[in-house]
């Protein structure tokens, strides 16, 4: 047997050890082959690469440099001394690494991988709404597009809104594009939440709205699907469940979980605390990769529920964006520039106590 194909063998029972119970053996004898491919390429080419926690499991635990929510990346993104960023996730994301390591070569795996709340708004939307507002401070979730964060006065993820809304130290915030976050950010923070449609035209309540977050109708795809009646359904079969959810949920679901955070928050919850079960209400990969290195904890999903756009992030397409260094993630440098300057000032934020 020559040293590589035992150092692949030896890799396949890694994987098999780890995600024997997620994965059928031949298959994992498949991904161990494409692993083992990546990972010589990856330091061949001096690359980083970077895996959302909703990246599967082979692909999450086997490849990824660093792992986490999308704060998290963005950090490792900005330190990373390497060649190349292969972003494994989607295309905002990849774009905030390139508005804040320009120098790097920055790749996403695939063209597919979008987002429904980056879709949901555009630079021209947000220039109108300043229009509408004038004065009023624009909070822009990292789930948009360079242009739009071009437009804004700072970025936030799930994991720093709050804070980052509190030290506006403004009544009134703008805060895109995401409805349903807008929604519990204002009833975690005490404020109301209107829409633009609710006063066009009517200048005077406009000046007169007071702790209040002008909110806009982008939704998660797939975090919009989760109901208060398929929590109430697990807690009748599973009385003692945890249930977690991320808050591009809607209110009346988070309003009926026990814990609501980013991706991160939720994977050390579940960590960090006993439970004979867990209801995890985001991505269905996450719980896989959580089962992988927790194998004790039970953790119960909903499984219609994927990214379509995550999902296209696949260890073939990683593969292949290594070999053929696509796609390429660039943007114009005005634009990159004045993005930059809101997600600085997020990354200036000190998390809330
Ligand atoms: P996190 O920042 O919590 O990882 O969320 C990103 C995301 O796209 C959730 O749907
Ligand atoms: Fe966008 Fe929702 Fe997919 Fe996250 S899970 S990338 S918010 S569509």
């Amino acid at each position: 047997m020559s040293y590589s194909t035992r150092d692949q063998q030896a890799l396949a029972e890694q994987m098999q050890d780890r995600l024997g119970q997620l994965v059928p053996s031949p298959e994992i004898q498949l991904k161990a082959e494409l692993v083992s491919k990546i990972n010589r390429l990856k330091l061949e080419r001096n690359a980083v690469i970077l895996g959302h926690n909703y990246m599967e499991p082979a692909l999450y635990h086997f490849v990824a440099d660093f792992t986490g929510d999308s704060l998290e990346l963005c950090r490792q993104a900005a330190n990373t001394d390497r060649d190349i960023i292969v972003f494994c996730g989607v295309r905002f994301m990849a774009e905030t690494a390139k508005i804040i390591n320009p120098s790097k070569l920055v790749l996403l795996p695939s063209l597919e991988a979008g987002c429904s709340l980056a879709a949901s708004i555009t630079a021209a939307d947000v220039r109108a709404l300043r229009q509408q507002y004038p004065g009023v401070p624009v909070v822009t979730y990292v789930n948009t597009y360079a242009e739009v964060k071009a437009e804004s006065d700072i970025c936030c993820t799930s994991s720093n809104a709050a804070a980052v809304i509190a030290s506006l130290q403004s009544d009134r915030v703008i805060f895109l594009p995401d409805e349903y976050m807008a929604k519990n950010l204002a009833r975690q923070t005490g404020k109301s939440v209107v829409f633009p449609e609710d006063h066009s035209n009517k200048a005077d309540s406009i000046r007169s709205l007071q702790d209040t977050i002008i909110g806009w109708h982008g939704r998660c795809e797939v975090h919009e699907k989760f109901t208060v009646e398929d929590i109430q359904n697990v807690r009748k079969q599973f009385p003692d469940v945890v249930v977690l959810a991320h808050p591009e949920c809607s209110p009346e679901v988070i309003e009926a979980v026990d814990f609501s955070g980013s991706t991160a928050a939720m994977i050390d919850y579940v960590k960090t605390h006993k439970s004979p079960h867990f209801l995890l209400l985001t991505e269905c990969s996450m719980g896989d990769n959580i089962i992988a290195e927790n194998p004790e904890k039970d953790i119960l999903r909903l499984c219609s529920v994927r990214c379509p756009h995550m999902n296209q992030i696949t260890l073939e397409q990683t593969l292949q964006s290594l070999q053929r260094l696509q796609y390429e993630v660039d943007l114009p440098e005005d634009i990159r520039l004045r993005a930059r300057g809101a997600i600085d000032k997020m990354l200036a934020i000190q998390p809330l106590r």
